[in-house]
């Protein structure tokens, strides 16, 4: 298969790209025929069609993506997962990668300077708002967060994905509860504050990103120096 976007990813560079789940035909076919042999054999048990299309897009243009940079046909590349589900690509580990998706969006992060954590969240109206602002965040976040009314929504998103990305940018996912974390927002910056807990206390930079008005973005890495690259719309 003929690499579609030729890629090199400088040391200091994350490279972002975002996909949509409603993808033209030709993006589509490309994406279904870049799954391993493996994967091919999923697709037919998948239940429900807009599953089956989503684990398409997202596998699939994880595989285009990865065969660009690694020069590997895209079917033949081995992704393996660390121990609580971070995937890596096994043909060189030190091109790290993660992914994100919500509402009709797939996002990813690719770098070379060390782990990469992403996170997109539509902004959109949840019936349980105030439950879930009471059970993941601190008493400071909290506060933060509800403070102005018209911006609670929109806080919420953006400060879930601040945590969201961090969590996975470490690897750790579901093991950490995010009440376990307290961020601070202060100079139009994010900064982690507090951890309980063991875990990894790294410096790590939190940077903003969006892919539309409608959708708040996280992007979480190591070297405070790296240069995010603008974001590329692929369909
Ligand atoms: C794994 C987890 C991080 C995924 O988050 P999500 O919002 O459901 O889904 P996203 O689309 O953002 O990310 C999914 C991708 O993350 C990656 N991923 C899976 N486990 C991961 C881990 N431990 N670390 C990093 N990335 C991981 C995978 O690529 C996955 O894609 P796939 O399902 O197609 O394989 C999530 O299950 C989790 O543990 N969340 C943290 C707990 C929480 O309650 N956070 C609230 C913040 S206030």
């Amino acid at each position: 298969m003929q690499n579609i976007f030729s890629m090199i990813l400088p040391k200091g560079e994350i490279h972002l790209y975002c996909v949509s789940l409603n993808p033209s035909n030709v993006f589509f076919e490309k994406c279904k025929s870049a799954l391993s042999e493996k994967e091919q054999e999923r697709i037919s048990y998948f239940k429900f069609p807009s599953v089956q299309k989503n684990f398409i897009m997202s596998q699939g243009a994880l595989r285009l993506l990865l065969s660009d940079y690694l020069n590997i046909d895209a079917p033949k590349i081995n992704i393996g997962k660390h121990s609580k589900g971070k995937p890596f690509a096994m043909d060189d580990t030190e091109l790290c990668f993660n992914i994100s998706n919500s509402g009709a969006n797939v996002v990813f992060a690719f770098s070379r300077a060390g782990e990469v954590g992403i996170d997109i969240e539509k902004i959109r109206t949840l019936p349980d708002l105030d439950q879930l602002i009471e059970k993941n965040f601190s008493e400071k976040e909290k506060k933060f967060i509800s403070k102005n009314p018209t911006e609670k929504e929109k806080r919420f998103f953006k400060f879930w994905t601040v945590k969201e990305a961090y969590l996975k940018a470490i690897g750790e996912g579901m093991r950490l509860s995010p009440d376990n974390l307290e961020f601070t927002f202060e100079n139009n910056k994010y900064e982690l504050d507090a951890i309980k807990g063991v875990f990894e206390q790294e410096d790590w930079s939190f940077t903003d990103f969006s892919i539309a008005a409608d959708y708040a973005g996280t992007i979480v890495y190591k070297d405070k120096q790296t240069k995010i690259s603008e974001i590329k719309f692929i369909n």
